[in-house]
């Protein structure tokens, strides 16, 4: 039994420069909110705090271009993002603003027991000035020539080319991005935090923390490699929190120093409101509260040093427990930030679909070990084949059914469920434990979405509706069954998609909150005799318009290109590099994906493959392949196909080794692999493929299977060429990048 604990959850507070969008959500928000709701299911008391980052340069800028005080502007962007966060069902302790009494208050106590401390200090910097914006420029805003490597346009603190980094002055000819005038560099006093002073317990508290992420364990141990450089953590400006020392009015406190204080300030204006002013001293101070931080990942550096030091620098306060930092959501190979084909603002979204769609589908694709691949396309799939059609449906018929028979939990003694469902429900609640305590959210809704596909075959294997009218008691006793998995699903589902859990909860007439039976109700028998309340479906299907037939008109059949001499029938083939972006299982058939892949073209394809019993989905994912991309459209199971993946196999030759192609070097999607031959564009069949021979083998002492072959400089080990009669060429883009594989196979296994 899990001890009942107090749990800090500290969410990364997103700027109010803008409305918050799915990016934000999947990277930062909704995991600590998974996170708080299974802590509560549990019984661990949470303390959940965040609230809007409001300082910084970038607001004050964005608030000119609109025409508002930055007050305005931040304000503005803290209600709309705080009503989206709570209409997401993300729930907060507090959801606080930096703009703020409270706020001031701890950022500048902080602010002078460090100093009083000596961890912050005095010292004279230089600084860009732009006299025509007067202003002084952050190094984002100062870009000019790179000294070193001479490439244009490079900020001002570092050169993305060459890697070199700048101390203030050190780039030629430099303008402000805001007017295009040169900036001139002034002296200028500023405070810093020392964190020389902290490399040696930062390295321990480091060290120690072996639950950590690889992605922030590698982050931190680099930054932390070559010691720790004090940093400035004021600046001259006048939108932040004011300096606590006489005639330092002209400047404000540094943007990062004050928001990662804000988990603290929250925490004490929670407090104050529920009138237990020092409530929060149980969750910052008290050694055994594990504390966890929520964040994306380019905010590691932030929570993983600066703020531990500032903490070690206090001194009695908790060090962060664990730094979930999430990877990024990614939309057609980008960052996700900002829409490009459909908006992807909060409020946006949430006028087209329920909450616990989003959730769902942003828990099931969640960027927690690699970015993931945002696309509408894989939502409506995701949401349709998972949360509708095996979930949702799983839910309604159980339930539907038995009111309609029974019109109350079956079964007149003491409840019995089947041994069997018992074991599966016991085995799902503990695979999901596991996961979500350690913030696996991923893996953990999969182990519940997989009870919910037990409880379907549960029930197709019942087959309730035939029993009830052979034998009402034992088709009582299967639907107990059945009600018993709807339970469960629904409690483990809860910090999933709250609201859909909740109605179910009500639709079974279980008594008081799902929230207070908590992991106790996914095993708790049902009382028989219980009245069922009438369902209604908890998720809708998403309709679609139908977008096949334009498909179908792309393809007009175009005359088939002929082509004479050696290699003739390779050429018919378009072979291009393509990379995988989503990967879905097949709706129909158990051993095939539905892969998008992206080639470079307009949209990305849909691929059907069977290689799905070869390769994990992991595996597939941002996997870099070859395609044959002229193939006529082709249904696999009802999901059409538009192209092929070249893999080589060598198991007609007794070898073991299924291995897809993929380029030797990093070249774009879309690069043609075509040998330096003219290649054909008209659509071609199977068919027409499988008179072309090409294979895979090692190439040992230049020779290819023993045949003469050509290759380009630096060509890897093994590599695919096309045979035609005593010919050999392998196969490349004509730019010395060639086709390889991932490890050995046969010499010649062919390329199918
Ligand atoms: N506003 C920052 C961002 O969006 C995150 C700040 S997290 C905090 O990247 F803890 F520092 F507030
Ligand atoms: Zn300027």
């Amino acid at each position: 039994m899990i001890r009942m604990s107090k749990i800090l959850i500290s969410i990364a507070w997103p700027y109010s420069n803008g409305t918050i969008h799915l990016g934000h959500v999947a990277g930062s928000l909704l995991p600590p909110d998974i996170f708080s709701r299974y802590n509560r299911l549990v019984g661990n008391e949470v303390l959940v705090v965040g609230g809007s980052d409001q300082y910084g340069t970038p607001i004050t800028i964005s608030a000119e271009k609109a025409g508002m005080t930055p007050e305005e502007y931040a304000d503005k962007y803290h209600e709309i993002n705080k009503k989206a966060i709570e209409d997401l069902e993300i729930e907060y302790s507090l959801y606080g603003k930096t703009h703020s009494p409270v706020h001031h208050e701890v950022v500048q106590d902080v602010f002078k027991r460090l100093l009083d401390k000596g961890y912050i200090y005095k010292s004279s910097t230089m600084q860009y000035y732009c006299p025509t914006c007067s202003r002084f420029l952050p190094d984002r805003y100062v870009e000019g020539v790179c000294p070193v490597c001479g490439a244009e346009a490079t900020r001002s603190d570092q050169c993305d080319k060459c890697g070199t980094t700048f101390e203030t002055g050190d780039l030629k000819d430099p303008y402000c991005t805001l007017c295009r005038n040169a900036p001139e560099v002034r002296p200028s006093e500023q405070f810093f935090l020392k964190l020389s002073a902290f490399n040696d317990q930062l390295l321990e508290f480091v060290s120690s923390h072996d639950n950590w992420r690889p992605n922030v364990k590698s982050f931190v141990a680099n930054w932390l490699k070559d010691g720790l450089h004090d940093r400035a953590i004021t600046r001259d400006m006048s939108w932040g929190v004011p300096i606590p020392v006489e005639g330092w009015d002209d400047k404000v406190i540094y943007v990062w120093f004050d928001a990662v204080t804000g988990y603290l300030s929250s925490s004490i204006a929670y407090s104050r409101k529920v009138g237990k002013p020092d409530l929060w001293k149980e969750f910052w101070m008290d050694p055994e509260v594990k504390t966890y931080y929520f964040i994306g990942k380019d905010n590691i550096p932030f929570h993983a040093i600066i703020w531990p030091a500032m903490l070690m620098g206090l001194g009695g306060m908790n060090l962060p427990y664990d730094i979930p930092a999430n990877e990024y959501l990614m939309i057609h190979g980008g960052k996700l930030s900002k829409s490009r084909g459909g908006a992807i603002d909060v409020p946006s979204v949430l006028k087209q679909y329920d909450a616990d769609l989003i959730r769902y589908y942003l828990s099931a694709i969640m960027p927690d070990t690699h970015d993931s691949e945002f696309s509408w396309d894989d939502f409506i799939t995701k949401v349709n084949n998972d949360l509708v059609a095996t979930l949702g449906n799983y839910y309604h018929r159980s339930l539907s059914f038995t009111r309609k028979n029974y019109g109350c939990v079956p079964g007149t003694d003491a409840p019995s469920g089947s041994p069997e469902v018992e074991e599966a429900i016991k085995a799902a609640l503990s695979e999901w434990s596991e996961m979500l305590s350690g913030c696996d959210f991923k893996k953990a809704l999969k182990a519940v979405m997989s009870l919910a596909q037990f409880g379907n075959r549960h029930f197709d294997s019942a087959k309730p509706w035939a029993l009830v009218k052979e034998d009402k008691d034992a088709c009582g006793k299967a639907l107990y069954d059945e009600l018993m998995i709807v339970k469960a699903l629904a409690v483990m589902m809860w910090p999933f998609t709250p609201r859909a859990s909740e109605k179910i909860w009500g639709f079974l007439g279980c008594e008081g909150s799902l929230e207070s039976a908590g992991v106790a109700g996914v095993t708790a028998p049902l009382a028989p005799g219980t009245v069922l309340n009438e369902p209604v479906p908890v998720f809708k299907k998403i309709e679609v318009k139908k977008e096949e037939q334009k498909q179908e008109k792309k393809q007009a059949p175009q005359p088939a290109q002929q082509f004479e001499g050696p290699f003739a029938a390779f050429r018919k083939m378009d072979l291009r590099v393509g990379e995988v972006i989503a990967v879905d299982d097949h709706p129909d058939a158990e051993k095939l994906f539905v892969m998008k892949v992206d080639t470079g073209e307009e949209e990305p394809r849909q691929i059907v493959t069977n290689l799905k019993t070869v390769y994990s989905r992991d595996q597939m994912l941002g996997r870099k392949l070859l395609i044959i991309s002229n193939l006529k459209n082709a249904k696999f199971r009802g999901v059409v196909s538009q192209g092929m993946l070249m893999a080589a196999d060598d198991r007609d030759m007794g070898g073991d080794a299924v291995l897809l192609l993929k380029p030797s070097c990093d070249v774009p999607n879309g690069t043609v692999f075509n040998s330096g031959l003219q290649n054909g564009s008209s659509r071609i069949e199977v068919k027409n493929c499988e008179e072309v021979d090409i294979r895979v083998a090692k190439v040992v002492d230049g020779k290819f299977m023993g045949r003469p072959i050509e290759l380009p400089e630096g060509a890897p080990e093994y590599v695919a060429a096309i045979l035609d009669g005593d010919e050999t060429l392998v196969l490349s883009d004509g730019k010395g990048c060639v086709m390889t594989v991932d490890s050995e196979i046969k010499d010649g296994a062919p390329v199918l």
